[in-house]
């Protein structure tokens, strides 16, 4: 699809800049250069990954344990998904293009996951290769944990953190839980909800490794502030919507939504991550559904709840035709906040 669209684009760029080079008579090599570097300027800039909402299944069906230590785990996620369990009995991947050609050997479909000591991660064999891995001991959560900003970040004014607080949060859109790590490590406590198994079990195998004792690449200090972050993350077993008709809900003072936005731009402003976390969820169409759900609780005497707040790209529209009161904007994400709720949605 990618090839096909890069051949579109450059047959018709071709065209007009060869009509444009014969009309002045020039040489055929300039437009031929011109298309074989157009071709190669889209094909180096376009995104990667087509947009895809597919069922496990479609998108894959094999898990490769490399990681002998936790054949069991392996076998878990792998009956949890129904994917059929492949032994490696390489320890270490080999380099990328050996490891791309091992696994395509394996599988048919355009992506795998395997679990080798590091954890659980999500490989895409095409149209390009791409890993996901949910490390929140990752030298750029560290930077960021270290070295962020803290309080002064905008999630955290859009969040209205205090220090010495720790408000109950509900993060009901985690993916990867990026957000909800940096929120855990600004003080809140972080229950998280993510619907995408495949997503869930990568994010699930994350938590699990960071709960672990002893992370080798933290010193002593920082290793136990670590595990006091983590500690203060919990992964829930309900979709968000459940989760916001159940009693739990009562305690919960801040909600956080980040549902998927549908990112068109073909550039490599929007990240590698964020196509490939779109390739595996598609779009959250449902996102004002979650959000006009859970603002009644902001005007319930039973709900603790104090403020929702949306993050969206800095240019998206509202999530819901309902106002917020307040919205903070930075470079490319905006934060939507909710306050009040008057009225009902019936
Ligand atoms: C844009 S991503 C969130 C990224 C996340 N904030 C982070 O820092 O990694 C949106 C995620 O929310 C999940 N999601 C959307 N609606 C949901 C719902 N109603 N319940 C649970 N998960 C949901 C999607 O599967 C997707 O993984």
């Amino acid at each position: 699809m990618l090839v096909q669209r890069g051949i579109h684009l450059s047959v018709i760029y071709f065209f007009c800049y060869g009509a444009f080079q014969a009309y002045y008579r020039l040489l055929v090599y300039k437009a031929v250069s011109c298309f074989l570097l157009s071709f190669y300027f889209y094909l180096s800039f376009s995104y990667v990954f087509p947009e895809t909402l597919g069922s496990v299944i479609e998108l894959l069906d094999t898990l490769i344990c490399m990681d002998k230590a936790n054949t069991a785990l392996a076998k878990a996620y792998s009956e949890s998904l129904a994917l059929t369990l492949f032994s490696f009995e390489q320890a270490e991947r080999p380099a990328q293009s050996a490891w791309i050609q091992a696994c395509s050997k394996i599988t048919k479909k355009d992506s795998l996951l395997f679990l080798d000591h590091k954890g659980l991660h999500w490989q895409s064999l095409r149209p390009k290769p791409y890993c996901i891995h949910v490390d929140f001991a990752s030298p750029q959560l560290d930077y960021r944990r270290q070295k962020g900003g803290g309080l002064g970040q905008l999630i955290a004014k859009a969040m209205a953190l205090k220090p010495n607080r720790t408000p109950r949060v509900f993060d009901a859109t985690a993916g990867l839980g990026t957000d909800a790590f940096v929120l855990a490590s600004l003080g809140c406590r972080v229950l998280m909800a993510e619907r995408n198994p495949i997503v869930r079990v990568l994010l699930e195998d994350g938590l699990l490794r960071a709960k672990q004792p002893a992370l080798p690449a933290l010193d002593s200090e920082s290793d136990r502030e670590f595990q006091a972050i983590v500690a203060r993350m919990e992964l829930c077993s309900h979709e968000g919507q459940d989760f916001l008709e159940s009693e739990s809900f009562g305690l919960i003072e801040l909600l956080y939504l980040d549902p998927m936005f549908p990112h068109r731009e073909k550039t490599a402003l929007v990240k590698k991550e964020m196509q490939a976390l779109q390739y595996l969820v598609g779009s959250d169409a449902d996102g004002v559904d979650l959000l006009e759900r859970a603002l009644p609780a902001l005007a319930s005497p039973v709900h603790s709840l104090e403020r929702v707040v949306v993050k969206r790209p800095r240019v998206a529209p509202l999530l819901s035709s309902i106002r917020p009161q307040h919205q903070y904007e930075g470079k490319r994400n905006r934060y939507d906040i909710y306050l009040h709720f008057k009225g009902s949605l019936l």
